[in-house]
């Protein structure tokens, strides 16, 4: 098969037009690397895609969305695909395991005119797994076959495919389905270095991304799992031929952590963010993260992003325990800002 333009124009696209400043080689970083923000469920909303473009991700994804969901004209799921211009490059994640539901929601997806569509083939849940859509789809390569294929032939957006070694370490065929993939027409693959049975834990497999691309792979392979700082970053740079990093729970409170890769790569020196910065940033993405929802459901979700933000801090479970209990939006930007103003 021969390369589609669609990927040398997205990939150029991100390369030449995101990317200048590592666009020039230097003898420590042997390739350009876009960085790709995982998209997380409850995690990557506005505010957090935001954030993360703010300190460097070069790509930001949408929560997984369920295509039986979206095709009953579920509202929850709609508002998922809504995406500003200026979050661009945006990819769309789908997940399930029906035929035609995929394709529809697919092209349903494709109307809000988003960068990628991506296909969900490596979530490790029981309750999507065991019904065969996610990781489920490594359990039945045909039927993943002609979901991605028909789903490529249906839209006219790149399509690509966010998927793990296997289902278990006992089934590893990321090299099979990685052909089968690049064969239907996807853009790029994401392969996060776990199987199934792995979940979210367990050494990552980076040695993979190696294998694949030996074994003629060509179109772009970005590497996820396990890279939740500067020093696994620099690991899977030097030491895998991947063609973007894809970060998740290592941005998660921790959005500095795209420019100090950025840093690394350029060979600009990184100033570490000090606590009164790491406070500001906090409230900052709570900000945005208070618009549009209700205060009790913003104060509660964005516990999860407090948690790390503060990591760090002197007398941190003191902060942590005092940050969980509060309840209202004020106690929360009273808190931030008195942190900030704590040198
Ligand atoms: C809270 C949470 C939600 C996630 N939701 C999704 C999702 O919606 N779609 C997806 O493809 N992966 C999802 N993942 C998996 C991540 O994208 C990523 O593959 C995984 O966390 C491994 O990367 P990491 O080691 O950098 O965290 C989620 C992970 C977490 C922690």
């Amino acid at each position: 098969m021969i390369i589609s333009p669609p990927l040398k124009v997205y990939f150029n696209f991100i390369l030449q037009s995101v990317l200048p400043e590592i666009f020039s080689q230097t003898a420590d970083i042997p390739r350009k690397v876009p960085l790709f923000l995982a998209p997380m469920e409850e995690i990557t909303n506005y505010a957090c895609r935001n954030i993360s473009r703010k300190f460097g991700a070069d790509v930001v994804y949408s929560e997984f969305i369920n295509s039986d969901a979206l095709i009953r004209n579920c509202k929850k799921a709609y508002s998922k695909l809504i995406f500003y211009a200026h979050e661009r490059p945006f990819g769309i994640q789908i997940y399930g395991q029906d035929l035609h539901s995929m394709t529809e929601a697919a092209k349903i997806a494709a109307s809000y005119n988003p960068d990628l569509i991506d296909i969900n083939a490596g979530c490790w849940v029981k309750k999507i797994s065991h019904r065969g859509a996610g990781a489920g789809l490594l359990r039945n390569i045909q039927h993943f076959q002609e979901i991605v294929s028909s789903i490529c032939r249906s839209v006219s957006v790149p399509v690509t495919v966010k998927t793990r070694l296997g289902w278990d370490e006992n089934n590893i065929n990321i090299i099979e389905v990685s052909k089968i993939l690049q064969d239907c027409g996807v853009q790029a693959i994401t392969v996060h270095c776990r199987t199934r049975s792995q979940k979210m834990a367990g050494t990552p497999q980076w040695q993979w991304i190696e294998k694949i691309k030996s074994a003629g792979i060509f179109v772009p392979i970005i590497i996820n799992g396990g890279i939740l700082s500067i020093q696994d970053a620099k690991n899977v740079i030097r030491n895998t031929p991947a063609d973007g990093l894809m970060i998740a729970r290592g941005a998660i409170g921790n959005p500095w952590l795209f420019q100090e890769i950025k840093c690394f790569l350029s060979n600009l020196p990184f100033s570490t963010i000090s606590l009164s910065e790491k406070a500001a940033c906090a409230l900052e993405h709570f900000i945005l993260h208070i618009q549009n929802i209700s205060e009790t459901k913003a104060v509660y979700s964005f516990r999860k992003f407090l948690s790390s933000y503060i990591s760090g801090f002197p007398n941190v479970s003191v902060h942590r325990t005092e940050l969980m209990q509060l309840k209202t939006k004020s106690e929360i930007i009273h808190l931030l800002t008195a942190l900030i103003e704590r040198k």
